[in-house]
């Protein structure tokens, strides 16, 4: 596949044009932003304090209706009043950037293998003609313990590897909330999913966007739906706005939303609710100015587990979409291949 350059240093270099690998057909640049007023459909906010699990729906049922049709319509939602810590989320993140920050070779102590995810350095790349991303990304599995690489943990910064598992226990929690509130939203019980996801998978991916010389011509991210159930993303506020969503056909901004978290969809729970719910496209886009960085949290059932579409979801009027396969096999089918839209999906076809 060649040498993937590490972004940050591709920046330092500042060369004259964008780098062939980086330049982006006509029809995959970033859209020209769009006139003020156009975007006025904006990607729903969901308050989980009217969402209380096992506590009635105080208000009526509203905030739950605003659910499903987030997830029905956009497949993506921003949450607040979600219950993890501020603190502990701002902790995670400036330890994130300090990590970015140290020099090249200090990452690289944490290389990610070709067509792995977990390490530092280029997830997705298996072609020496494929576009590459404007992006430096460290990813690390959590959970089962069986797939962490503990050799691919900083150690620097010190704090790093504690915070992180302090982090993603939270951000766990908060997955299996958004499961049952995901299922009442289906109208089924708020235990649905539990036995599906007994021993979930839980993976974390930092993504570095450095500023970028060429932000109309390049992509942080390509384009892709995501092979998790539910993703959990975030992403400071202050930080420049990069993340897209793909709805009729238009990329929406989702923009940052202070002590938010987004929340998206994943090809797991498109099949499991036979595509009740799906799994959104969606990318990152540079700035010019401004870096950005997102946390990036994979929710997924157990490798061992075999999905398909849900009784509850199949029926005479609703014929069943999906085949059935081992989840194990469809995440190596995931991380086989680039990023390329939603073609992964196509696996259960
Ligand atoms: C992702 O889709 O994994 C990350 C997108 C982002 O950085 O906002
Ligand atoms: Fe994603």
């Amino acid at each position: 596949v060649g040498r993937v350059d590490d972004v940050q240093e591709l920046g330092k270099a500042q060369p004259a044009a964008v780098p062939e690998r980086y330049l982006r057909d006509g029809g995959d640049r970033p859209s020209p932003p769009p006139p003020v007023g156009v975007h006025s459909e904006k990607v729903p906010v969901v308050d989980m304090s009217k969402l209380a699990v096992g506590g009635g729906h105080g208000d009526g049922g509203h905030e739950l209706a605003k659910l499903a049709s987030a997830c029905e319509e956009w497949g993506f939602f921003q949450v607040v009043n979600h219950g993890v810590e501020e603190e502990l989320m701002a902790r995670m993140e400036a330890l994130a950037m300090e990590f970015f920050m140290l020099p090249l070779e200090e990452k690289e102590r944490y290389p990610m293998a070709p067509g792995t995810v977990q390490g530092y350095g280029h997830a997705f790349v298996f072609s020496a003609d494929q576009k590459l991303d404007w992006c430096n990304m460290l990813g690390l599995g959590l959970e089962p313990p069986s797939i962490r690489v503990p050799e691919l943990w900083p150690a620097n910064p010190p704090l790093f590897s504690e915070t992180l598992e302090l982090y993603s226990a939270e951000i766990g929690k908060l997955c299996r909330r958004l499961l049952a509130l995901v299922a009442a939203s289906l109208g089924l019980p708020l235990a649905a999913f539990d036995a599906i996801f007994s021993a979930a998978v839980q993976a974390v991916r930092m993504n570095y966007y450095p500023p970028c010389p060429w932000p109309d011509l390049v992509l942080g991210l390509s384009p892709h739906s995501d092979g998790s159930a539910l993703t959990v993303l975030h992403q400071h506020a202050d930080s420049a706005a990069g993340l897209q969503v793909l709805k009729g056909g238009a990329w929406f901004p989702v923009l940052p939303l202070p002590g938010a978290l987004v929340v998206n969809i994943g090809d797991t729970l498109e099949v499991l609710t036979n595509g009740k719910y799906q799994s959104v496209e969606h990318r990152a886009v540079t700035s010019e100015e401004r870096e950005r960085l997102s946390l990036v949290t994979f929710f997924a059932p157990g490798y061992d587990v075999q999905i398909g579409p849900l009784p509850e979801f199949v029926g005479a009027a609703r014929p069943c979409r999906y085949r059935s396969f081992n989840h194990g096999e469809y995440n190596r089918h995931y991380l086989s291949r680039r990023l390329q839209g939603k073609m992964a999906l196509n696996f259960a076809l």
